[in-house]
C-alpha cells in the first residue's frame, strides 16, 4: 500500500497517528529551519512539515521539492500550533510531521501549475489536459458530472428502464447535422456513419417490446461548434412504449426535481411550467427562452403602420413586423454611444437593419431623434403598449418576423446580463411544446423536419399533414434550463403509412426511403406500439448545474472549436498503407 490516507482525510481525531500520504506538491514554503509542503490529491490538501527534530538531511532534501513532484510522505499527525489553524482547509486543524519521504516522480517544471492564480490560455490547458485536470475546479466539475449521471441511472432503474447499448458503427440517423463517416475495409467504397443519436435503434427496441429503454449514449455530429456544442457529446437517451407526451414529460419532471434537490438542494415545484413554441417565439423570439427574467417582446406592428417614420411604415407595408421591448429603468444607464454599440450588435450579429429607440422622460413622454416623425398621440399609444415609465428605454426592430425574433432575442439576452436582471445562481426549468413539424429550408426551397423525420404530428393535425404541412404542430417537447435547450424529444410515428407520408414531404422518395430506412418501415408494419422518448444533453446539464459558460469545461477531453484534440493531435494523418487497405485516395482540392 502506497498510502494509508488521502490528502483530504486527516482531522483532529487522527492526531497522534502514524500515517503515509501520497500526492502532488502544490506549494513549497521554505522557512529556513523548516519546510512546509502542501501535498495535494483529488480529495484535498494536507500540510506536511519537514523540520526538527528531524535532521538537516531530510530538511535539505525537502527544500529541493518543486511544484507537481509526486511524493510519498510518512510521519505523525499533529495538531497545528495555536494561531496557525487554517479554517478554510478541511484538514486545516492538523499537519503531518514527516519523518521520511520519497520522491516517486519529478514534476519537472510543467508549463503551468494547477494551483496558479491566473488560468493559462485554453489552448495550453487543452494541450496539457492532464495538468489542467489536476485543477480543483475541473475535478469538482467531473465529480459533479459523475454524480449527475449516477442520479440519472438510479432514477431510470427505479422506474423499470432497461439499459441497452446500441452500435457506434451503423447507418446514418438523421438529426440534421453532417455525419462522421468510417470507411469499411471489408466493403470497399462503403461507409459506416457514427450515430448522431441512437434514435432509430431505440425505436426498434420499442417495436421489440423492451417498453422502457435508457442509455448514456455518445453521439457524433459534424456541425459548427459553439460554446454549448461539441462534435462528440453525451446524451441521456430514453424511450417508452404506450405513452403520450404527458407521460414522457412527467417522467423527466420527476428526474429534474430529484436532481435539483440532490445536487443543488433546490426544491422545484412540479409540473414544470410549459409554453407552446408559438408563444415562446411571440414573447421571447426564441424556442429556448431564458425565463429567469421578464423584458418580453411586444408587438407594435399595428401602431407602426400609423406612423410617418419611413422605416416602420415601409416594413409593415412589405409584410414585416415591428417589435420591441422595454428595458425598464435603463435610460440613464445607456448613453448615445452605448445605444450605438447595441445597434451595431443587432446589425452585425443578427442582420437587423437598425435599432430604433426612445427614452421615457420624467413627464412620461417619449424622446428620441426620430420622435418628431411620430404624432404625439401615436407616441402615447406606443408608451402605453410598452408599459413605459419614466427612465425606461424602449428598443424596436422593424424587419421580417425571423429577423425581429433573432435580433430581439439576442438583445434581450445581452441586456438581461448587462442590467443584471437575474441572479446567475437561480435555476429555471420549463418545457416548450408543440413545435412545428417542418420548417422551410430557404436555400433548397423544401421542407425539413424541425426535430427529426420520425416525429408524430398532433392528432388534430394529422388530417392536414399533406395539405398544410407548414401549420402542422408536432407532439414535441424541449426541456429548457436557463435559456438553454437541455433536452428534446417527441412522440414517434408508429404506422408505416404516416412515416412514408412524412418521408415524401421531406423529399425522400419511396426508393431512397426503402434504401435508407427500410428496416424502420418494416418494423413499423410488424406490430409497432405507440412510443416516444427524449434525449437530455448531459454535457449541457453539467454546464448548467455547475453554472459554467463553456461545455468544454464539463468534458474530460473535449475538442476545440475547430474539432481538434490538442493533446492527442487528432485528427491526424494516417499511413498510406492504411488508406490503400481502405481503398481511399486523398485528393487535395484547393480552397
Ligand atoms: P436532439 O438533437 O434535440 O434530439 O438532442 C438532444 C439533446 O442533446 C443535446 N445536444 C448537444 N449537446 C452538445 N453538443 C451538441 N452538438 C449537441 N447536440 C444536441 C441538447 C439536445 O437537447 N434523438 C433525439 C432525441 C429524441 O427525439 O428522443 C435527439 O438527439 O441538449
Ligand atoms: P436612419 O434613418 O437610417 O438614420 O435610421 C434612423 C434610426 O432608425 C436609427 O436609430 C436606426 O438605427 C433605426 N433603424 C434603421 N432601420 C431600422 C429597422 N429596420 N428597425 C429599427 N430601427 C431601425
Amino acid at each position: 500500500m502506497y498510502r494509508s490516507h488521502t490528502c483530504g482525510q486527516l482531522r483532529a481525531e487522527h492526531i497522534g497517528g502514524e500515517v503515509t500520504l501520497c500526492g502532488w506538491v502544490d506549494t513549497v514554503r521554505d522557512h529556513g529551519g523548516a519546510v512546509f509542503v502542501d501535498l495535494r490529491d483529488r480529495y484535498g490538501k494536507t500540510q506536511v512539515v519537514f523540520g526538527p527534530p528531524q535532521g538537516s538531511e531530510l530538511i535539505n532534501q525537502a527544500k529541493r521539492l518543486k511544484s507537481e513532484d509526486v511524493v510519498q510522505a510518512v510521519g505523525k499527525v499533529t495538531a497545528r500550533p495555536e494561531g496557525t489553524v487554517n479554517s478554510s482547509l478541511a484538514t486545516g486543524q492538523i499537519e503531518l510531521r514527516a519523518s521520511q519521504f520519497q520522491l516517486l516522480n519529478a514534476g519537472n517544471n510543467p508549463p503551468f501549475t494547477p494551483g496558479q492564480d491566473d488560468l493559462p490560455s485554453e489552448d495550453l490547458r487543452l494541450k496539457y489536459r492532464f495538468l489542467d485536470l489536476r485543477r480543483s475546479e475541473m475535478q469538482r466539475t467531473l465529480m459533479l458530472r459523475s454524480q449527475i449521471i449516477k442520479g440519472m441511472r438510479d432514477y431510470f432503474e427505479e422506474h423499470q428502464f432497461i439499459d441497452v447499448e446500441t452500435p457506434i458503427l451503423g447507418r446514418s440517423t438523421p438529426e440534421g447535422a453532417r455525419d462522421y463517416l468510417v470507411p469499411s475495409r471489408v466493403h470497399a467504397g462503403k461507409f459506416y456513419a457514427l450515430p448522431q443519436s441512437p434514435q432509430l435503434y431505440k425505436q426498434i427496441l420499442m417495436v421489440a417490446g423492451y417498453d422502457r429503454y435508457v442509455q448514456v449514449a455518445r453521439c457524433f455530429r459534424d456541425e459548427d461548434l459553439r460554446a454549448d456544442r461539441q462534435p462528440e457529446f453525451t446524451q441521456l437517451d430514453m424511450e417508452m412504449s404506450f405513452v403520450d407526451a404527458e407521460d414522457v414529460i412527467g417522467m423527466i419532471d420527476g428526474l429534474v426535481k430529484r436532481l435539483a434537490k440532490s445536487i443543488l438542494g433546490l426544491d422545484v415545484a412540479l409540473p414544470l411550467p410549459r409554453m407552446t413554441y408559438d408563444e415562446a417565439m411571440e414573447r421571447f423570439g426564441h424556442d429556448a427562452p431564458d425565463l429567469r427574467f421578464g423584458m418580453e417582446l411586444i408587438d407594435c406592428t399595428d401602431l407602426a403602420a400609423e406612423s410617418e417614420f419611413r422605416i416602420f411604415r415601409g416594413t409593415v407595408e412589405s409584410g414585416g413586423k415591428v417589435r420591441g421591448m422595454n428595458a425598464a429603468g435603463a435610460a440613464p444607464k445607456y448613453s448615445r454611444k452605448d445605444i450605438d454599440t447595441l445597434t451595431e450588435f443587432v446589425k452585425h450579429d443578427f442582420g437587423a437593419k437598425g435599432l430604433a429607440w426612445f427614452r421615457v422622460e420624467p413627464d412620461g413622454k417619449l424622446w428620441s431623434p426620430i420622435a418628431k416623425q411620430f404624432p404625439d398621440e401615436l407616441l402615447a399609444k406606443f408608451a402605453q403598449r410598452m408599459h413605459a415609465a419614466p427612465g425606461d428605454l424602449l428598443l424596436f426592430v422593424a424587419d421580417s418576423w425571423p429577423v425581429t425574433c433573432k435580433a430581439l432575442y439576442g438583445l434581450r439576452k445581452r441586456l438581461g446580463a448587462e442590467l443584471k436582471l437575474y441572479d446567475p445562481k437561480t435555476m429555471h426549468f420549463s418545457w416548450v411544446v408543440e413545435f412545428p413539424m417542418f420548417e422551410r429550408d430557404p436555400e433548397e426551397d423544401r421542407w425539413v423536419a424541425m426535430h427529426h423525420p420520425f416525429t408524430a404530428p398532433r392528432k388534430q393535425d394529422l388530417a392536414s399533414l399533406m395539405s398544410d404541412p407548414g401549420n402542422c404542430r408536432a407532439q414535441a417537447y424541449d426541456l429548457v434550463i436557463n435559456g438553454s435547450e437541455a433536452g428534446g424529444g417527441t412522440i414517434r410515428i408508429h404506422d408505416r403509412q404516416s412515416q412514408q407520408d412524412v418521408f415524401q414531404l421531406l423529399g425522400i422518395d419511396e426508393n431512397s426511403a426503402k434504401e435508407r430506412f427500410g428496416f424502420l418501415l418494416d418494423a413499423l408494419q410488424f406490430g409497432a406500439p405507440p412510443h416516444g422518448g427524449i434525449a437530455l444533453g448531459i454535457d449541457r446539464f453539467v454546464m448548467l448545474f455547475a453554472g459554467l459558460d463553456s461545455i468544454r469545461d464539463c468534458i474530460a477531453f473535449p475538442k476545440t472549436q475547430r474539432a481538434t484534440d490538442l493533446m492527442t493531435e487528432a485528427p491526424g494523418e494516417v499511413e498510406s498503407k492504411q488508406l490503400k487497405e481502405l481503398n481511399i485516395q486523398i485528393v487535395r482540392t484547393q480552397t
